[in-house]
């Protein structure tokens, strides 16, 4: 029970990581709140991490949205202990097919949408308050077709070292979360065909990660385990990045 009555609040647990990153939160105690824009996952989700979980539709690029997450995420429980910015989308274009709505679809869910997630959420997080942000090992390397959503979980990178800083005096810690390939439902989602072995190939280890896997890394984040770190970044890639 790393996170006995911790109030979590995640966006984008209604699938894949974040989903599993609940799953895991709420078997440690934590009293989770999950935020998407898809009301049947929504529900379906809260249904699977259990009883007492909060599901709150909306749009991390409305402020609106985000506000009422947090309004009502205090009306329920209390003030928040963990923030998980993991809400993101994926969409590998290379240079000469990203149009200028794809460009701004993706800049304002993985970048615009977790600055003002952790922003609108200032007011509301206790101080000691543990932050994660979930960026992605992609931008490490220059790979054909992600230059937009690789900029943008290079920002998101950036953001956590930024907010460290700032919040380091409240003694809220902020730390990055970074996923190689992770076999979840981005891909679907993508249109693309999910097939490990493929991906597998290109990873030291030779296997893709599964989401379960993130949620320890998130968990060793969220919890009093990591409580000299802030402003880091934990990467978990199969050493895709490092071999
Ligand atoms: N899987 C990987 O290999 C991998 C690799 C690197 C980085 N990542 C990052 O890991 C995070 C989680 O990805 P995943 O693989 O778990 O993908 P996923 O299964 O597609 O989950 C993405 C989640 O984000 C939510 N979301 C997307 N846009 C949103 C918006 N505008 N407002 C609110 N919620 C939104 C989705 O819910 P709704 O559809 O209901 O809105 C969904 O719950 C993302 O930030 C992704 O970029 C994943």
């Amino acid at each position: 029970m790393k996170l006995k009555d911790k109030v979590t609040v995640i966006t984008g647990g209604n699938s894949g990581i974040g989903l599993a990153t609940a799953q895991e939160f709420k078997a440690q105690g934590a009293r989770v709140v999950i935020f998407g824009r898809n009301q049947k996952t929504l529900d379906q989700a809260a249904q699977t991490i259990g009883k007492g979980t909060l599901a709150i539709r909306g749009d991390v690029t409305n402020l609106s949205d985000l506000g009422l997450l947090y309004k009502q995420t205090v009306e329920r429980f209390s003030k928040i202990d963990i923030l998980v910015v993991n809400a993101g989308i994926s969409k590998p274009r290379t240079i000469e097919h990203i149009d200028e709505m794809i460009f701004d679809q993706i800049s304002n869910i993985n970048f615009k949408g977790a600055f003002f997630t952790v922003q609108r959420a200032i007011p509301y997080l206790n101080d000691g308050a543990s932050i994660l942000l979930v960026t992605g090992s992609v931008y490490e390397k220059g790979v054909p077709g992600y230059s937009v959503v690789s900029a943008t979980k290079a920002a998101v990178r950036s953001l956590a070292r930024t907010f460290a800083a700032e919040l380091l005096p409240r003694g809220i810690r902020v730390n990055a979360l970074s996923p190689g390939s992770i076999e979840t439902p981005i891909f679907e989602k993508l249109g693309l065909p999910v097939e490990p072995e493929k991906w597998a190939e290109q990873i030291p280890m030779k296997r893709i990660g599964r989401a379960e896997e993130m949620a320890k890394a998130a968990l060793f984040l969220a919890s009093d385990d990591s409580s000299y770190m802030t402003g880091a970044e934990l990467v978990i890639d199969g050493g895709k990045a490092q071999i």
